[in-house]
């Protein structure tokens, strides 16, 4: 497999490639790949010609240095990794900071019309400022045809459209639905600093989840964040960050329930320093 950590040799490359029937599709991801990241490079090898992984633990997005530092990186294994769905229409771009940021490793402001002002946006202050940047450079060094990006971090699709949508960029966001382990727990590259008692016990968040789904059908809002609340509250093992159910398209916190709009329900944990999140589509 190919593994670019230039821009410049990367576009060299993929220039010579592009003809008028070629489709480039394209996964940005921070590396740690697992299960959930592999769907979405499957779902872009069964739509392209050529798909790049690109593998760059961004740093403008973190707003914790400890996060940041402990985030998992394992080049190798990623590669190895990618080479079981295909060695010849897959290539890799890992670049440098520097490469991608030159010598100033600053976000870019975006006004992504309230979206950002919501959940992650308001417990990870400049985080989707420093996601819309990377992607925005990341889609203009790639120039791909479509680019995959997961539900597990929902709110962070449609920041992607909306940047999308605010740049013009020509190309097609597609989301992919999330990938759990056996017992329910969201795939997460932060699932390998869980230790076994905590990845057993996680379970709890998407159960939680699923109750959620379920007393959405006739229960107010108001009440199923406070049960919500009392499931997390004690727990010996996880602290509940935020929960918070939204309109799907505004992600504006839901007031009176409205048939013709759909809904979903957001959530936060933390098991220790490690931060766990996941969604669910309510209707
Ligand atoms: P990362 O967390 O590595 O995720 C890369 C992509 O994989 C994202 O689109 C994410 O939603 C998707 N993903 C992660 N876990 C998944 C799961 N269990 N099921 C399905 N998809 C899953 O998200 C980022 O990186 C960064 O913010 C990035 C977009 C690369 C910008 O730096």
């Amino acid at each position: 497999m190919q593994v670019y950590t230039s821009k410049a040799e990367l576009s060299a490359f993929i220039s010579k490639k592009k003809h008028p029937v070629f489709s480039l599709g394209f996964v940005p991801t921070m590396g740690a790949l697992h299960v959930g990241h592999l769907s979405l490079v499957k779902a872009a090898l069964a739509e392209n010609t050529l798909v790049v992984v690109s593998i760059f633990v961004n740093p403008t997005q973190f707003d914790n240095p400890t996060d940041l530092n402990k985030y998992p990186r394992n080049l190798t294994q990623d590669i190895q990794l990618l080479e079981t769905l295909s060695t010849t229409a897959l290539l890799v771009y890992a670049p440098t900071v520097k490469d991608i940021y030159g010598s100033q490793t600053k976000s870019e402001p975006f006004d992504f019309g309230g979206l950002e002002s919501q959940m992650e946006g308001k417990f990870r202050s400049g985080h989707f400022d420093g996601v819309g940047t990377i992607v925005k450079r990341l889609f203009q060094i790639v120039k791909p045809n479509a680019a995959y990006f997961g539900e597990k971090d929902f709110q962070q699709l449609q920041i992607i459209k909306k940047m999308v949508e605010l740049t013009g960029l020509p190309v097609n966001i597609i989301g992919c639905p999330i990938e759990r382990e056996p017992n329910g727990l969201a795939m997460s590259s932060r699932n390998s600093r869980l230790s076994d008692k905590e990845l057993k016990t996680a379970d709890l968040i998407y159960k939680t989840l699923k109750s959620v789904k379920e007393k959405f059908k006739s229960e107010p809002s108001e009440e199923i964040s406070q049960w919500v609340r009392t499931q997390f509250k004690n727990h010996p093992l996880f602290e509940l960050e935020y929960f918070q159910i939204s309109e799907s398209e505004t992600l504006a916190p839901i007031q009176q329930k409205n048939q013709t709009k759909t809904y979903r329900a957001f959530i936060a944990v933390f098991a220790r320093d490690v931060r766990l999140i996941d969604n669910i589509a309510l209707n």
